[in-house]
């Protein structure tokens, strides 16, 4: 996987070494490409199409700038930050190019498809912009045939290793006052069910162990009468392990909440942003429900789930956030105890209907809310993990071997755990659980499955 970049503090459990490997300059003749993924889960799939691509068209993929003929940003634009973070990759790829070492660039995704790429292009000298619809066209760019592409999640994802990603909806319905999505990615699209059952067996078959389903509102995937609970059933009777993210309260339904409990083969976790416990903040956000149905969400799900892990996005500093809105979010934080939480500083996003709101929120008062719903997400999230230490666990590997050695796995319930083992990705390990901090467990080995 490429290098992610998540541009929050999150309570979350992933830390993976981001040094590149030095590698030895390709022999002549052999073209080189880097892929640099900036944002969420729906980016580091769309780097895998992109990885398809140029491994087909015979690049070898490297890590670092300087050694890459073709360097691909593929980037996020939800937040400000988000955008100055690649401006400084921009920069330094602009450089390189006119010292003759990197020779094309390429932006694709979120920035891709905003107004203000024409505006980059020219200004760091962008040999191609993409947006999130038309990723696709890099194969005609890279010396591929033409891909047909009417619809990009018809892509195939990725096929090698274990776990895979399979898009089953793109774009997004709903017009929440702070977010781009809508005017990036479009209005929602969903793939139909044929496709993505046979992507997923094709997958499983090729011996993929863990499905992720993917989506901006994935609980909001329909067909004909057919729900987002009906496609989870079919996939979790098909892989042998699946999750899911991200939902969107309005869409999720009692029965997938109680599904998630009582297949086997799903990974009981649920990713449910709620932004706000405030109802005047959930209203200006557009959000569409109030605190009281997000707080009877996750209670079915705790009932259904009760050893899973529940996380959250949550906005603080929205225009006309007040003390008491605030004090709001910070009361659903300790009454849904939540696992982890992506917390996020509000950024004004140009066309935005928050942009414009005025009543903007001073730094340091964002700072300080910022701060506090962090602390309080920890040490609620600590307390839920402490409760872990002795238990045993059947461990998933997922990724490999850290800086210090120690392989990352996750519990059936979702827990991210470390663990010193040698079983590779994809195996499964039974483990005692010996300490807890507040973003991940630490394991102890006693067993093969
Ligand atoms: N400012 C701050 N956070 C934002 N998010 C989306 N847009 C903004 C913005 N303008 C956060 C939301 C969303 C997550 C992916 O990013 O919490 O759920
Ligand atoms: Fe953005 Fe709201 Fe859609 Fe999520 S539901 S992608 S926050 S508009």
């Amino acid at each position: 996987m490429s290098e992610t970049i998540n541009e929050t503090t999150k309570a979350s459990p992933i830390k993976l070494s981001r040094k590149p490997a030095s590698q030895p300059r390709m022999p002549d003749g052999i073209k080189t490409a880097c892929i640099r993924t900036f944002g969420c889960q729906m980016n580091v799939h769309d780097s895998d199409r992109i990885r398809r691509m140029i491994r087909d068209a015979g690049y070898a993929e490297v890590q670092a700038y300087e050694e890459a003929d073709l360097v691909v940003l593929n980037t996020c634009y939800v937040r400000e930050n988000a955008v100055d973070r690649v401006r400084g990759h921009l920069g330094e790829l602009y450089r390189l190019k006119r010292e003759g070492r990197v020779k094309q660039v390429a932006l694709t995704g979120c920035i891709g498809a905003a107004k203000e790429s024409a505006e980059l292009k020219s200004q760091y000298n962008i040999d191609l912009i993409l947006g999130t619809h038309n990723t696709y066209e890099l194969a005609t760019f890279i010396g591929l045939p033409t891909m047909e592409e009417t619809y990009t999640p018809n892509l195939p994802g990725t096929e090698d290793g274990h776990n895979s990603f399979v898009t089953i909806m793109t774009g997004c319905n709903y017009q929440c006052s702070y977010c781009v999505v809508p005017s990036v990615r479009g209005r929602m699209v969903c793939r139909p069910v044929d496709d993505i059952l046979a992507e997923v067996e094709r997958l499983v078959k090729s011996g993929t162990s863990y499905i992720t389903l993917l989506g901006q509102t994935v609980d909001a995937w329909r067909e004909d009468g057919k729900r987002f609970c009906d496609l989870l059933e079919r996939v979790s009777d098909i892989a042998p392990r699946v999750s899911f993210t991200t939902s969107h309260p309005s869409n999720m339904e009692d029965r997938t909440l109680r599904i998630i409990g009582e297949t086997d083969t799903i990974v009981k976790r649920l990713h449910l942003p709620v932004q706000s416990g405030s109802d005047r903040m959930l209203k200006a956000m557009h959000r569409g429900y109030k605190a009281e149905r997000y707080r009877r969400k996750t209670e079915v799900f705790r009932d259904s789930a009760p050893g899973g892990t529940l996380s959250t996005d949550i906005i603080v500093g929205h225009p006309g956030e007040t003390e008491e809105d605030h004090r709001q979010t910070l009361k659903l934080v300790e009454d849904c105890e939540f696992d982890s939480a992506y917390i996020f500083k509000f950024s004004p996003r140009k066309g935005t209907e928050a942009a414009d709101l005025g009543d903007l929120v001073q730094d340091k008062v964002v700072q300080r809310r910022f701060s506090e719903v962090l602390g309080s997400v920890e040490q609620n999230a600590f307390r839920r993990n402490q409760r872990k230490v002795g238990d045993s666990e059947e461990i998933y590997i997922r990724h490999g071997r850290t800086d210090k050695g120690e392989s990352i796995g996750e519990t059936w319930g979702g827990h991210a755990v470390y663990v010193d083992t040698g079983a590779g990705v994809g195996e499964y390990i039974e483990s005692k659980i010996e300490s807890a901090g507040p973003h991940a467990l630490y394991a102890r080995e006693y067993g093969r499955n």
